[in-house]
């Protein structure tokens, strides 16, 4: 690895700044922070910027719920974000917002640049538009009835019943969101950015190396799919800022939140008296690279660059897209309480934690990552505190007892050469965001040094004075690779980092050879780190499903069901299609000799079925007789003692006496099937 200095730009994704910040966030800012870090540590010139992205109607519309002017509203969010952020020790060089003069300037000058290129398009387009908001709507805003499967209250581009997509216009009885107005069609001229034109720009510069090779590969669909041009205006009122030379037109939010990346890097610069166009010219040397999440690659290596290259900027040098976050295997939920925000983490455990299991979790690939929140108690507790803290406080009350100066003398040299040799080896794979596999390798050491501290047992030698010196010099090389641990582990866990350098008395600095301390004094110690409590994981949970106001209606707190079963796990619409459900008549049912559960329902369905159903102890058969009820049409027959059961009749409660079979509304036929 090269030990020049480099010089290095890297941005997270900007948040939007109409909704808190939550775990799913903080995958990416931690892996930005940690590899910031890392860089800064291993000496480059390393600036790491974000900002808020504050534009949008989404915002706009928040900020007049509230009663507030959107400047407040976004203000207000900034400032939140930003505590969230702090309280995860997240280095940022620069937060800034994309509603800034220096945001302004540059989309103005940016897409002034394109217009002169010859990259601006203008054309009249067709949309839905509320009549009494007078605002033009985007699908997300319109909802009605889907027109091929008639389920109510669907969004404007897709059903989630049935996975129709059509354009907002088609919905069934189509209402505005925002007002309940029914919308109209509206034309008027839009602006827009001629992305087709970069296609065999984008060709290039996606197989150039900017790109992991999945996301490249995934980019090549599309552009052999072919490119649209890309819709960058949008008309009044809208929070954002005004194109200039079309007055009530205003650049879409994704225009100008990437430029944000450039407005935060020259407010950075102008305030510490750098040279922007050093990072941004088009002959810039400089290193630019963005994390962002897999959601927005469209975005960021197609537009982007495109937009660049037209501008006559340079293009990031590298865009790291990481996968998304489930908490224990799953999308994350208000209702089961894993919709976590930052600060509701930071209410009850220590930042150092999530940071650390991330970092055991991250690779350099776009794969999503789990949380399991009983993993993460486990992972924190035998990997921090039972392992690397854990070679401290079994060796440092001897240092402290003995004078507090460690001995030069390194009773150990083929363990200590196992951490020197480790030292490139783990920076390797930080550089390449290889966390998981740099965490492996930084406990593979801990367990070495701690399996020989177990096995020299300096506690035992220290029974008899005339061991002093041995146990001076076991105790000096275990905190010698505690030092050389914590350097490892420093850009992951900076705040323990800092005790430990209080401790140590030592600045840890990453450097590319590894040396031993000598006789060098350390302080008192005091423990580094505490067991991660699961109670407090519990609470963390329990608080965020209270925090949750549209969870709450329906959260099992209220529904004593719901306690006791929640709501399964998502499925798509097509998991359920696969269950044949049908109206079926039960046209006799009887008491089976030896059963005490079952009865035997013959039931019609257009054809027989019988089916062995666990309801006598609710039902005498007599008054099932002439019902219609549901039925699992495709269930596999079983065999039972009894004979074959050709299905399943639906039932909800508990048992006993208290099990309801489903009844259809009157009129519906044996054989029907049930959506
Ligand atoms: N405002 C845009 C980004 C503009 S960048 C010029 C945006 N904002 S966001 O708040 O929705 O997301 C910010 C970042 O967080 C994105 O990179 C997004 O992928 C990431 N994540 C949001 N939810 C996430 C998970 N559940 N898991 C992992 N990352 C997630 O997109
Ligand atoms: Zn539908």
């Amino acid at each position: 690895m090269s030990t020049t200095p480099r010089k290095i730009l890297v941005t997270s994704a900007l948040p939007y700044a109409n909704g808190s910040i939550h775990l799913g966030h903080m995958v990416e800012t931690i892996q930005t922070d940690i590899w910031v870090r890392f860089q800064k540590q291993r000496g480059h010139h390393c600036v790491y910027v974000c900002a808020d992205d504050a534009h949008g109607t989404a915002i706009m519309l928040t900020a007049e719920k509230n009663g507030i002017s959107a400047e407040q509203q976004i203000e207000n969010v900034q400032l939140e974000h930003e505590a969230d952020f702090a309280g995860f020790n997240i280095g940022f060089d620069n937060y800034y917002t994309t509603h800034s003069a220096e945001n302004k300037e540059l989309s103005e000058q940016i897409y002034n640049r394109l217009k002169a290129n010859g990259h601006i398009a203008e054309r009249e387009i067709t949309q839905a538009f509320d009549p009494e908001k007078q605002l033009f709507l985007a699908d997300r805003y319109i909802k009605g009835t889907c027109p091929k499967c008639n389920a109510p209250d669907q969004y404007g581009d897709n059903c989630e019943v049935c996975s129709a997509t059509y354009s907002p216009m088609e919905l069934l009885d189509a209402k505005s969101a925002i007002s309940g107005a029914t919308p109209i069609a509206k034309a008027s001229k839009h602006l827009f950015f001629k992305l087709p034109e970069f296609s065999d720009f984008l060709k290039d510069w996606t197989r150039a190396g900017h790109l992991q090779p999945e996301v490249a590969n995934k980019l090549a669909e599309w552009l052999d799919a072919g490119l649209q041009e890309w819709d960058i205006s949008r008309d009044a009122p809208y929070f954002g800022f005004e194109i200039p030379g079309e007055p009530g037109k205003f650049f879409y939010v994704w225009l100008d939140a990437p430029i944000g990346y450039i407005a935060s890097a020259k407010n950075y610069c102008d305030k510490n008296g750098l040279d922007f166009n050093e990072y941004w010219a088009k002959d810039s040397t400089a290193e630019v690279y963005h994390f962002i999440g897999k959601d927005i690659i469209n975005f960021h290596a197609l537009f982007w660059p495109a937009m660049l290259h037209s501008a006559e900027l340079r293009t990031p040098t590298q865009v790291f897209a990481h996968g998304f976050l489930t908490v224990d295997g799953k999308k994350m939920s208000k209702s089961r309480g894993t919709f976590i925000k930052a600060s509701t983490y930071l209410e009850h455990l220590n930042p150092e934690y999530l940071r650390y299991y991330y970092a055991t979790k991250l690779t350099g690939s776009v794969d999503d990552l789990d949380l399991n929140l009983d993993d993460f108690v486990t992972r924190v507790n035998s990997d921090l505190v039972g392992k690397v803290v854990n070679i401290a406080s079994r060796t440092a009350k001897f240092i402290n007892k003995g004078g507090n100066v460690l001995s030069a003398n390194n009773p150990n040299p083929a363990l200590w050469q196992k951490f020197v040799e480790a030292n490139n080896v783990i920076a390797e794979l930080y550089e390449a965001r290889e966390f998981g596999k740099a965490m492996r390798e930084i406990m593979a050491l801990a367990d070495a040094a701690n399996e020989y501290i177990a096995e020299v047992a300096p506690w035992t030698l220290a029974k008899d004075p005339a061991n002093t010196q041995q146990v001076m010099d076991i105790c000096s090389l275990g905190i010698n690779c505690y030092t050389a641990l914590i350097t490892f582990l420093k850009p992951v866990l900076p705040k323990t980092a800092e005790a430990s350098e209080a401790f140590l008395g030592t600045q840890l600095n990453w450097s590319t050879t590894l040396s031993y301390l000598g006789e060098h004094t350390i302080n008192a110690f005091s423990p580094l780190m505490t067991r991660v409590d699961p109670k407090a994981v519990k609470g963390m949970v329990d608080a965020s499903v209270e925090s949750m106001p549209e969870a709450k209606q329906s959260s099992s707190t209220d529904n004593p069901w719901l306690t006791k079963e929640p709501i399964a796990s998502e499925i798509e619409f097509n998991d359920f299609a696969k269950v044949d459900l049908r109206v079926a008549k039960i046209v006799n049912a009887e008491h089976v000799e030896g059963a005490d559960k079952l009865l035997r329902l013959t039931l019609d369905i257009g054809e027989a079925r019988n089916v062995f159903a666990g309801i006598k102890s609710a039902y005498n058969p007599e008054t099932l007789i002439g019902k219609n009820t549901v039925m699992v049409a495709n269930l596999k027959p079983r065999k039972m003692k009894f004979g074959m059961s050709e299905g399943m009749v639906l039932a909800a409660g508990p048992g006993g006496k208290d099990l309801f079979i489903l009844e259809p509304n009157e009129g519906a036929e044996p054989g029907m099937r049930v959506m």
